[in-house]
């Protein structure tokens, strides 16, 4: 019987979150029992949701308890199996733990098979050709509607979810505006086609920037921030414009102290629709999505944005730049 590693959480973060929070440590490897599925991570997932599990404070899941391992999103391979539906060698997506080795069931949260293309990347299945494209998708199609011809504008552009919408958003035939915090991050999305891109930490003024970019209004807001973006965009809605609620990660290493939104009586000025959204609500609606991200790709129209880190013991601090604000697309940890 050997030994797995995990990424335990030693303590609750203050604010950004420090090598200190985290620890690797080794647990026996677990023995398989009737039904059960033994995987090897090959992606590890670095997401800001992840912040919310470490306070202790209800999320849409329950938070890690101190000393256990951080749960997130993990591209493995079956290595050992007593179900016939997932044989060895079979690839997989699960909300799991940052363990190198994990036993899960048929029925576990978000399990979805992995069939990679020949010569496509497998980390791609968990950026813009798995759950990241899902939720550009769903935020930009099922929840924004938004229709060619349309002015689209996002935060976080240069992001994983972010960098997604622009390409998505371009190919649907809006005109995007995107937001990103720095002048390289600007200019990354400048480079995957957005019309304009906004350094919004060089402005002093970001509503007087977006106003200038888009006078006649924003038709749809993929909101990937929260806090004093949504503010400051609210009034520039165009009537009948939607936002679609994706993420508030401005707030999320300070959820004691969320900034006030003062703007909101604009939903009823111009009749905007506000909306929060999970991927996974949306299931109906993800095969149709999958085609679409799957196409584009083939067509050179949707390029995977990545920050990619080797070794599995890498997961902490790759999370810290996240949580940081420092990344530039989809934080990944290949094991
Ligand atoms: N609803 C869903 O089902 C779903 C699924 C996945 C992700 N999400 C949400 O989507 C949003 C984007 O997630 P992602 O995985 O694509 O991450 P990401 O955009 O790759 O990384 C986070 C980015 O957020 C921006 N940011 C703004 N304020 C920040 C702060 N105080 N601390 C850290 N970052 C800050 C930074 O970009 P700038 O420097 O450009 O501001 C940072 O690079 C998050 O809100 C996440 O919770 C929602």
């Amino acid at each position: 019987m050997g030994t797995i590693r995990q990424i335990v959480l030693t303590r609750r973060p203050q604010g950004v979150p420090v090598p200190e929070d985290f620890a690797l440590a080794p647990a026996p490897m677990p023995e398989i029992g009737p039904g059960d599925i033994l995987v090897a991570m090959r992606v590890g997932s670095c997401d800001p949701a992840i912040r919310g599990f470490l306070d202790d404070r209800p999320s849409y899941l329950p938070p890690v308890a101190i000393g256990a391992p951080i749960n997130g999103m993990s591209l493995g391979e079956v290595i050992a199996s007593n179900d016939l539906a997932w044989p060895v060698g079979t690839f997989l997506r699960t909300f799991a733990t940052w363990s190198d080795h994990y036993v899960i069931r048929g029925d576990a949260l978000g399990l979805e098979r992995v069939d990679a293309a020949p010569g496509v990347p497998l980390q791609h299945y968990m950026g813009a050709l798995g759950p990241v494209g899902l939720t550009a998708w769903v935020g930009l199609i099922a929840v924004g509607r938004a229709q060619a011809g349309e002015t689209v504008v996002v935060s976080a552009a240069a992001g994983a979810t972010g960098s997604t919408v622009v390409q998505l958003a371009k190919a649907r035939g809006c005109r995007v505006i995107g937001l990103a915090g720095g002048p390289d991050k600007a200019e990354v999305v400048r480079r995957l086609g957005a019309d304009v891109a906004i350094d919004y930490r060089a402005e002093p003024d970001l509503a007087d920037a977006v106003r200038a970019a888009a006078p006649e209004g924003i038709d749809v807001y993929f909101d990937n921030v929260g806090g004093e973006t949504l503010d400051a965009l609210l009034p520039l809605m165009r009537l009948h414009g939607r936002i679609a609620v994706c993420g508030m990660v401005s707030q999320y290493n300070d959820a004691d102290n969320p900034p006030g939104v003062k703007n909101l009586w604009q939903l009823v000025v111009n009749r905007v629709t506000m909306r929060g959204f999970l991927t996974y609500d949306h299931a109906d609606r993800l095969a149709e999505a999958q085609a679409e991200l799957d196409a584009l790709y083939a067509a050179g129209a949707l390029r995977p944005l990545e920050n990619l880190h080797d070794g599995f013991a890498a997961l902490p601090g790759a999370f810290i730049d996240l949580m940081g604000g420092r990344t530039i697309g989809k934080t990944m940890v290949l094991t």
